[in-house]
């Protein structure tokens, strides 16, 4: 797939290529970071982040940037120096880029990037919680929506889909990706390219995703923020590399370096990983970018001596584009002179981002028109209706003890903490264009659907506790709503946590909760898993309500009420306590797999499997699964189980297939999810679903980059949880079966 340009695109972006000078193909190479002057010495992409992660709140940025002096390097632009930026005003965009094009040598557009990895105008969950829907045209509506709404605001380029695999959850980032398994990652990683990439009924449809962080940056180690990744290959190959493989498949145009070393190499300068793997062998035929200042960083590294040193390294590599250092433009004219870059590799670069320009539209339709500009002032039906299904669907259903939900529409309710009432911390982590009128807190949504609720603030994840709110809570309801969890600031980038319980006084809340002898109902709002085997023994009831984005309060009031029957399964394994991070549930065997003797693959201290495992997730009726059957055809094998709703109303199960390979000449994860497939049961019905189990997705990368389709036995389980033991076992052979491609070998 990739850039389908047409012969006519190709040749417009050849001749262009031909009357460049080496100053101006760099100036491609180069996205400028906006810098505020003035009193502030920080460079926007930080201003960003600190909004993002709540050390600045929305209403200090807008301040800052509405008195600030902001450099947007305009002079640079019109010499031909720049090929990019990072802006999210239209008007400035339309500015710029008319600088570009109608004052510049060759007018070749920008191309404005932004951080929508969650929505833009109309925020929906997080990633983490909206891998866990399971629902993979959801996946791509959301996308498409993002890709609207900002396209028409001048963003033609997403820093997105964020396919990092992740399995410790000490790592703030989790948040930002789909979870810790491979195939569902490359099910969202698929999905969300379509839904950025696929509509080209006009140009104002859709926007370049940029896959990242290329890449194990979710492997950094003990899970904090920026640390170095070692891995074997094959645990790269079959883990890491998967999401981003399909997404290139997919077609997605771009890619983004990761900051970490993988194996003693950073990204930024990895020829192995940006040209061999990511370009050569999986097809990328876009451009790759930076991360934020990441060349620069090389210095400090320890992998460069020097910027220059550094330029000449990640030129070399592969890396296409500096964001916001400035280095390749200071640097690599002079290093091309002296011999040391080959104009070949500034050539491919800039002809790569070229090519994304092409492809963008951006040469026909450089500017966004008045009429674009509006359109999402006020966010449509349509879109809140997406961004609450979303929302819905992602919830998670983790304990309802005595089936305390749904709870009664004129149940008096005593809703608890801080959280409850925030609108700002419903939309998560990266987060940025959004307007707190469109939010729906917690509060805002249960009085909207119950008639007695009363607010007792109580606490929450900072702060002191206040006595006094929480007898009068404790007093006046008949059955407590809290909600509880961590700020925005304590998931996404920059924030991992060394214990990953309830911030702060939380637990100590619950216990004075719990002991009015109330019923409790627990609704958390977090980035990440939490350890919480204290919660699931002493609160009867517990909804994992993520950060679910504007629609989130009436989400919550709706589950809560039974308006909508919960459906959404964890993306991510949730330990019992922090101490069993990295904790997932495709983890390759071992001699000695846990058991109830000494010598097994434990922790004294701490159970041996997850609390809450990946795919689980309760609803408001249950099934039963049987039967199971597998049979063997030439290329796939036929799968199939019953499941019926047992209980007493509709619900959505997702039933999960996962398979073990039994024995092989590498040792091979206990399980991995293989397909999946969401059914709608009304109470008493019964449905055989059936799927496929392509041969060719049965193999595995060993650690010299070879695909393998091992004959032998396979064990193929199918349940609603990745802790399904409903299995059935047979014997398959791979005769005349396609392999997939190799992987090249580190040189
Ligand atoms: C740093 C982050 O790692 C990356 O995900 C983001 O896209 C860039 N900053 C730009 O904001």
């Amino acid at each position: 797939m990739g850039i389908d340009l047409t012969k006519e695109q190709k040749n417009r972006v050849e001749e262009l290529l031909s009357k460049m000078t080496l100053t101006e193909k760099i100036g491609q190479m180069n996205q400028e970071s906006v810098s505020i002057v003035g009193g502030f010495d920080v460079p926007f992409e930080q201003l960003i982040e600190m909004m993002t992660d709540g050390r600045l709140s929305k209403e200090e940025f807008q301040n800052i940037m509405a008195t600030a002096e902001t450099d947007y390097h305009e002079d640079a632009i019109r010499e031909g120096k720049v090929g990019s930026l990072m802006v999210q005003d239209p008007e400035k965009c339309n500015e710029l880029q008319r600088i570009a094009v109608e004052e510049t040598r060759l007018g070749i557009p920008l191309i404005f990037g932004l951080d929508v990895i969650h929505g833009f105008r109309s925020v929906y969950p997080i990633a983490i919680a909206e891998a866990g829907s399971f629902d993979t045209d959801l996946m791509e509506k959301t996308a498409a929506m993002a890709a609207k709404e900002s396209r028409s605001a001048g963003v033609a380029w997403h820093f997105a889909p964020m396919l990092d695999v992740a399995r410790d959850a000490r790592w703030g980032r989790v948040s930002e990706g789909p979870g810790e398994d491979p195939y569902l990652g490359a099910t969202f990683a698929r999905a969300k390219v379509r839904g950025l990439q696929n509509d080209h009924s006009s140009t104002e449809n859709y926007v370049a995703a940029c896959l990242k962080h290329f890449v194990g940056y979710g492997a950094c180690e003990a899970g904090k923020d920026y640390n170095t990744v070692s891995m074997a290959n094959h645990i790269l190959y079959n883990n890491y590399l998967v999401p981003f493989k399909a997404a290139v498949e997919e077609g997605a145009q771009t890619a983004m370096a990761s900051f970490n070393d993988l194996n003693g190499v950073p990204s930024t300068v990895n020829k192995w990983v940006l040209r061999d793997i990511l370009k050569y062998s999986m097809g990328l035929n876009g451009f790759v970018v930076s991360d934020a200042n990441a060349i620069k960083e090389c210095v400090v590294h320890g992998i460069a001596e020097d910027e220059k040193d550094a330029a000449r390294k990640s030129a070399v590599a592969g890396l296409d584009m500096d964001m916001g250092t400035e280095i390749y433009i200071n640097n690599l004219e002079s290093l091309v002179n002296e011999g040391k870059v080959l104009v070949e590799e500034i050539d491919d670069a800039c002809r790569r981002i070229l090519s994304v320009k092409m492809w963008l539209g951006l040469f026909d339709q450089p500017y966004v028109s008045e009429e674009a500009m509006k359109r999402y002032e006020e966010i449509p039906e349509e879109h809140k209706a997406l961004a609450l299904k979303a929302a819905e669907e992602s919830a998670v259903l983790l304990k309802n003890e005595g089936n305390i939900l749904p709870l009664k529409k004129d149940a008096k309710i005593s809703l608890v903490g801080t959280l409850a009432e925030k609108k700002d911390e419903v939309v998560g982590a990266w987060a940025m264009s959004w307007k707190e009128k469109d939010c729906v807190s917690i509060l805002d949504g249960m009085k909207q659907e119950f008639s007695n609720v009363e607010y007792y603030p109580c606490g929450g994840p900072e702060g002191e506790l206040s006595e006094d709110e929480i007898s009068a809570a404790c007093n006046n309801g008949d059955v407590i709503v809290a909600v509880l969890g961590e700020t925005v600031a304590m998931s996404g980038e920059a924030a991992s946590r060394a214990d990953i319980t309830l911030p702060g006084k939380q637990r100590k809340l619950l216990e004075k909760l719990i002991a009015s002898g109330k019923p409790v109902v627990l609704v958390l709002m977090n980035g990440r898993p939490l350890a919480l085997s204290w919660e699931a023994e002493n609160v009867p009831v517990i909804l994992e309500g993520w950060h679910l984005g504007i629609q989130m309060g009436n989400a919550i009031a709706h589950i809560l009420s039974g308006k909508k029957n919960p459906e959404g399964r964890l993306s991510s394994s949730f330990p019992a306590v922090t101490g069993q991070c990295p904790i997932y549930y495709n983890h390759p065997n071992t001699g000695r797999p846990a058991g109830n003797f000494k010598f097994t693959s434990r922790y004294l201290d701490a159970p041996f499997t997850a609390l809450y495992p990946f795919g689980y997730g309760l609803s408001y009726t249950s099934f039963e699964y049987s039967d199971p059957e597998v049979s063997e055809e030439k290329d796939a094998l036929d799968i199939s189980v019953k499941v019926k709703n047992t209980g007493e109303r509709e619900g959505v199960e997702t039933v999960q297939f996962y398979m073990q390979d039994v024995a092989a000449s590498i040792v091979r994860p206990v399980k991995e999810l293989k397909v999946f497939e969401k059914v709608s049961l009304k109470p008493g019905e019964e449905k055989t679903v059936k799927v496929k189990l392509f041969k060719k997705n049965m193999g595995f990368w060993n650690n010299q980059g070879k695909y393998l389709l091992e004959d032998g036995f396979f064990r193929i389980y199918a349940g609603s949880d990745s802790a399904t033991e409903n299995c059935k076992e047979i014997r398959v052979s791979f005769d005349d079966v396609e392999r997939l491609s190799d992987y090249p070998m580190e040189k």
